[in-house]
């Protein structure tokens, strides 16, 4: 099963998983690191940008999880430039060697199977950091995405627009369609961190860690991954049944044992 870890805050979710993510790349220079955006990961982030000064992380290379379809990449709100604006850039890596699916209409037939392709290339990736939408979404898989699928253009529910809607001046304005990395897809990354804050996101947490496997509830797919971490604050994990487990595990964990 993943392994949960409730902490305090945010902050202190983000400073645990940057840790994780800095001696990745402190033994692993080459390491690939699987992207998200929304606000959730910020803090990892936010973190990770006092650790990796004095790291070389010249030859990193980024996935992003996703992309709006038929928004401009200069958009402030294309994942591209989130991105950008929130990883590539403060973290200093090599934006060239930072992909993240190709939303624009023009060759969208064959967009999943070239981001596909470029994710063999790189040698999969080491870490995939991951968030999770209300309705149990994790990239933009919603419910119903098959656990096998791979990077492909999905229609965005009404419940995800709305919340995204903020990120925008109306939800009008919040893009249909996505491009997404599938569950198959990220199910093949070596290590999976999920993140998740604040109550909105309890149940969904619930579902995905402790209840059935189910494509109605995408993020339900971490359970078939070898290596899975999720970190909770204490407002994520109030609908844990065996969130005192989770707490007593991780107080008696071995010294020799990383994230
Ligand atoms: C978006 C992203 C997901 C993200 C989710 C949650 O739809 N595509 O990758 O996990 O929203 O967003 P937030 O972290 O802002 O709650």
């Amino acid at each position: 099963m993943a392994e949960v870890v409730i902490v305090p805050t945010p902050a202190a979710g983000g400073e645990i998983v940057a840790d994780e993510i800095v001696r990745l790349v402190r033994s692993t220079p080459t390491a690939v690191l699987g992207l998200a955006t929304g606000s959730t990961p910020l803090p990892v982030y936010e973190a990770l940008r006092p650790r990796l000064a004095g790291v070389d992380v010249s030859q990193v290379r980024g996935f992003a999880l996703d992309e709006y379809v038929g928004i401009e990449p200069r958009h402030p709100e294309s994942y591209r430039a989130v991105i950008t604006r929130e990883v590539v850039e403060p973290l200093g890596l090599d934006p060239d060697r930072v992909q993240v699916p190709d939303g624009s209409l023009d060759g969208i037939e064959h967009a999943g199977s070239d981001y596909e392709a470029a994710l063999r290339t790189a040698g999969g990736v080491d870490l995939q950091i991951l968030g999770i939408g209300t309705d149990g979404h994790i990239g933009f898989n919603e419910p119903g995405s098959s656990f096998a699928s791979l990077t492909r253009v999905k229609t965005l529910t009404a419940q995800t627009r709305e919340d995204n809607a903020r990120f925008f001046d109306s939800i009008d304005q919040v893009p249909m369609h996505c491009i997404t990395q599938g569950l198959g897809t990220i199910l093949r990354a070596r290590h999976l961190v999920l993140l998740a804050f604040g109550a909105g996101k309890a149940d969904a947490v619930a579902g995905a860690l402790e209840g059935p496997l189910s494509a109605s509830l995408p993020g339900s797919a971490i359970q078939l991954h070898p290596h899975a971490t999720v970190v909770v604050d204490e407002a994520a994990a109030t609908a844990l049944r065996f969130a005192d487990y989770y707490r007593y595990t991780f107080a008696n964990k071995p010294e020799w044992q990383g994230l």
